[in-house]
């Protein structure tokens, strides 16, 4: 019987502030892993333009292709696929990334396979483990909050979603209105390290047995702390309004993911997007899971929660082993749904 070949994929992911590429093997295998951010640039704007997104991502698009292949000492011919984030995001941001990749893939005959972002994002998790099934995701980045059961590899069922604000985008807002700069997540989260959670902040549960979430209410909570002590001519610790803040957003994902796991009976839960950066919903879960009979917990290294290549390379391998590929009319789709890979294919 012939050995399985390795499959080497270089992933391509556009579609916000970093131009990233990457190399994988067999889904699972960081080969190279090149992420060059644009955060400093968009700091003193307060948050992303889109328009020098583009521009960065034109400038810096074969530079990071180049150097991920060099570190991977792989030319263009030894890859299987090339895996490109087709959306969500900002349109002109995707399109860098989406034009690059047709192509690398049209000059070298590549197949070219198409990514959900927030698929990318689950599959970080299999760059640090393999995944077993069934599982539940919670994803909270930027753009998503969401809590996601994948009975198999490249299947998603939304069992839940933000009604609102994402994680990540209150935690941007807090910010912001707190004086701090972008992006703030990982600001509050320093803050809340050192602050007590003593200010009382609403914690939205929604009806009874829902997996969705809301974060809009917590943020007017917040903006409105900070507004009626400003009139009192009082100062509320930004320490602790951070660590309140915080232990609010927690407390939700951390409930509503347990609940989740044991409805669904899943053997892991993994972590993903920027907020899973955040090192006090880490330790939260890492108590909530750590019971004899809890489902196993993957969380990613800091550098995989936030945007990367590697996680649309392991996504994408998923996508071209199960048969999925793009054609040359592929474009940046800024609303792209998440769909399970067996209805990409029908
Ligand atoms: O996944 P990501 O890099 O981009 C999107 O796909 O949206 O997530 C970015 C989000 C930002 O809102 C950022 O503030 C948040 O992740 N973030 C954090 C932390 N690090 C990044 N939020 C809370 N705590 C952190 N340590
Ligand atoms: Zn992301």
């Amino acid at each position: 019987m012939s050995e399985k070949q390795d499959i080497y994929v270089l992933g391509i992911e556009t579609s916000c502030d970093e131009t990233a590429a990457s190399v994988v093997k067999n889904g699972k295998d960081i080969i190279s892993n090149v992420v060059a951010s644009q955060i400093e640039s968009h700091k003193r704007f307060g948050g992303v333009v889109p328009e020098i997104a583009s521009r960065h991502h034109v400038e810096q698009i074969t530079l990071v292709i180049e150097e991920a292949l060099l570190q991977a000492e792989l030319g263009l011919d030894d890859l299987d696929a090339i895996a490109v984030t087709e959306g969500p995001g900002l349109v002109g941001a995707l399109l860098i990334g989406v034009n690059a990749a047709k192509a690398l893939s049209f000059a070298h005959q590549i197949p070219l396979v198409g990514v959900h972002h927030i698929a990318g994002h689950i599959y970080a998790n299999r760059l640090i483990g393999e995944l077993q099934f069934p599982a539940l995701a919670l994803v909270v980045s930027g753009g998503h909050t969401e809590l996601v059961y994948m009975k198999e590899h490249g299947s998603f069922d939304v069992i839940g979603e933000t009604l609102d604000d994402a994680a990540g985008e209150a935690y941007d807002k807090v910010a912001r209105t707190m004086g701090l700069p972008y992006p703030g997540g990982p600001q509050i989260d320093k803050l809340a390290a050192v602050g007590t959670d003593s200010i009382p902040l609403p914690r939205a549960w929604l009806e009874e047995g829902s997996y969705n979430f809301s974060f809009s209410g917590l943020k007017s909570a917040v903006i409105n702390t900070l507004h009626n002590a400003s009139q009192k001519n009082e100062v509320i610790p930004p320490e602790d309004l951070a660590a309140s803040f915080q232990q609010s957003v927690i407390d939700v994902l951390t409930a509503k993911t347990s609940k989740a796991a044991k409805e669904y009976g899943v053997k892991q839960v993994l972590l993903a997007g920027g907020v899973a950066a955040n090192k006090g919903l880490r330790a939260a879960l890492q108590q909530e899971f750590s019971h004899a009979g809890d489902p196993e917990l993957i969380i990613p290294p800091l550098s995989l929660c936030t945007d990367n290549a590697a996680m649309i390379a392991a996504a994408g391998t998923v996508a071209f082993e199960k048969g999925i590929r793009g054609s040359y009319d592929m474009n940046g789709q800024p609303g792209l749904e998440l769909m399970s890979f067996d209805r990409l294919t029908l």
